[in-house]
This record gives structure tokens, sequence and C-alpha cells, in this order.
């Protein structure tokens, strides 16, 4: 089927690029900008259209990878078009299919189609795509066709029920945005005494790339290590002593589920001291 792309963002160009690279039939793209549509399709090795109505025509398969907020802009155009039989759908994690509102009047069919990957430029983050994860959820009439057609690329999909799209894109934002928030936090803290931070995000590299490493390839019971699973509590007392009052609640949270961890890895140990430390700080 002829693929198309709305939308030469991130995600557009990386998705193109890689379907393309693995034998995939892009037709091509459009978008806001036509200089980025070029762009893409220089890049790409595809049409570009100057109009809706010429991709529409053109393709089979029509990805919308616009941000969130522009899906809906561009589904309210898309579906005064003669769009029967053909397959809608959107990238976005959060948003489910059911955004294309009205779709069964049209005669198409909708998707939710989620790369979970860090897209961070347009131009690399093909190279290491093989590795990611698809989400999806939509209508039953090419749901195993697209699955089957992203699992031929090597790649896995997860079918995530469209009623739980809030609380999967929560878990995606967990795992990156947010541990991106926490290191930030470690490194300012450390710029406090007198490191630059520069020099503290260096310094810490081998405790965040050593963490993540132990996680992923054994389990949280065996990475974790710390004053928590140690049940030291006259450590946790010195932290809270030290700290910036705005991230005591977070701490607190935090170490209560290292705590439900450390009763996992340790069953025999006594937490008791520990536990009630967390709970009134
Ligand atoms: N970035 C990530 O890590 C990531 C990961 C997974 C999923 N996603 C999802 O993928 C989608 C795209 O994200 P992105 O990071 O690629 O965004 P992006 O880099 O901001 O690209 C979106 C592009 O869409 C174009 N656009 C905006 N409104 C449009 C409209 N009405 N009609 C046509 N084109 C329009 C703009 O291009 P021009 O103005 O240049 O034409 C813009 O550059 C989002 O739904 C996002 O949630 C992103």
């Amino acid at each position: 089927m002829k693929i198309s792309f709305v939308g030469a963002g991130k995600v557009g160009f990386t998705l193109g690029k890689y379907f393309k690279l693995n034998g995939l039939n892009i037709e091509g793209f459009f978008s806001n900008n036509p200089d980025s549509a070029i762009a893409a399709s220089d890049f790409i090795g595809c049409s570009y259209f100057s109009s809706l109505d010429d991709l529409v025509k053109n393709s089979e398969i029509i990805f919308i990878t616009t941000n969130d907020d522009s899906i809906i802009e561009v589904w309210k155009k898309l579906k005064d078009l003669n769009i029967e039989g053909k397959i809608i759908c959107h990238c976005s994690g959060s948003l489910s299919s059911e955004i294309f509102y009205d779709i069964n009047n049209s005669g198409a069919y909708q998707y939710s189609i989620h790369p979970m990957y860090p897209f961070k430029d347009k131009y690399n983050s093909y190279k290491n795509f093989k590795t990611a994860y698809f989400s999806m959820e939509g209508h039953p009439k090419y749901f195993d066709y697209l699955k089957g057609l992203l699992e031929s690329l090597g790649n896995s999909v997860l079918s995530i029920p469209k009623e739980r799209k809030g609380e999967y894109h929560l878990a995606n934002v967990m795992v990156s945005n947010l541990v991106l928030s926490l290191i930030n936090i470690g490194v300012e803290t450390l710029s406090n005494c007198g490191v630059d931070s520069e020099t503290a995000l260096k310094a810490m590299a081998p405790l965040i790339n050593s963490n993540i490493e132990n996680i992923l390839s054994q389990s949280f019971e065996n990475a974790i290590t710390g004053p928590v699973v140690r049940g030291d509590v006259n450590t946790l007392n010195k932290h809270i002593e030290s700290m910036n009052g705005d991230y005591k609640e977070l701490y607190k949270k935090l170490s209560l589920n290292l705590l439900k961890i450390s009763k996992n890895k340790n069953p025999e140990k006594d937490y008791s001291l520990a536990q009630r430390f967390l709970e009134t700080i």
C-alpha cells in the first residue's frame, strides 16, 4: 500500500526514512510549510504534495505526524475529502483513534500508532529505530495487517485498549521525561556543593548509566542500591536535613516505592524503622 505523511517533523522524517529503507512504499509528504515537505522528500526519496487533496488521491495509508494539537485540525480537512477505504493513522501517545470523529460516515479506518521512542532530530533518529516498540489501537479491519507490517520491519507491537491511552502515555513519560527531570534535579543538587553543572553531569554519568544497564539486564531487585535497601535511617534523615523543601514529597514517594522493591528483595529483613521514618517526613 502507498504510504504518505501529513506533517514533516521529527516523527514524519524518521518513520518515512525507516519505512522506505525497509522496503515500504513511501509516496510523499504534505506539511504546513512546503519547505519542510520538500526537505522530507529529498531526504527520503519520495514526492511532496502541495495540497492535502493530492496526498489523499495518491495514498492508501495516511500518517498524520503533526504535533498533537494539530491532528484534529488536519482531520477536519481530511474528512471533507474523498477518503473512502483509506487507512488514517496518527502517532500521538496520549490521544486515541477516537479523535477521528464521524470516521464511520467516510468509509475510512482509524488507528493510533505510537512509536515508543524519543525522536530528538529529523535526520538521525531512524538509525537505531529497529529496537523501538510500537503501540497500536484502532479499527479491526486493518489492525492485523498494520501490526504485521510493522512486525515485518523487525519492530514489536503492543496492543493498548483506547480507554487506557492516558495511563499508557503516563508510563512512557515516567521512564523518559520524568527521569530527565530527576537527573536534572540531581545535577543541580551536586552543583550546590560547588561543582559546575557540566562536571556534575559527567561525574554522575556512571551512576546513571550503570543503574539503567543493571535494571535492563537484571531486575529492579538486583539493581537497587542505596540507603533505603540497606535500611540506613540515619542517612535518610541526613538527606531530609540537607534538602530543599520543594522536593521532600517527591523524595518520600520515590523512597516508599524503593522500600516496596527492597522488601521484595529481602523479605526476611525488618524495614519497619525505615517505613515509619519515610511515612512521617
Ligand atoms: N518527538 C517524539 O519523541 C515523539 C515520540 C512519539 C510520538 N510522537 C508523536 O508524533 C507526532 C509528531 O511529533 P514530532 O515530534 O515529529 O513533532 P514536530 O517535530 O513538531 O513536527 C510536527 C510537524 O507537523 C507540521 N504541522 C503542524 N501543523 C500542521 C498542519 N496543520 N498541517 C500540516 N502539517 C502541520 C509542522 O511542520 P512545518 O510547520 O515545518 O510544515 C511540524 O514541524 C505527535 O503526535 C507526537 O505526540 C512524538
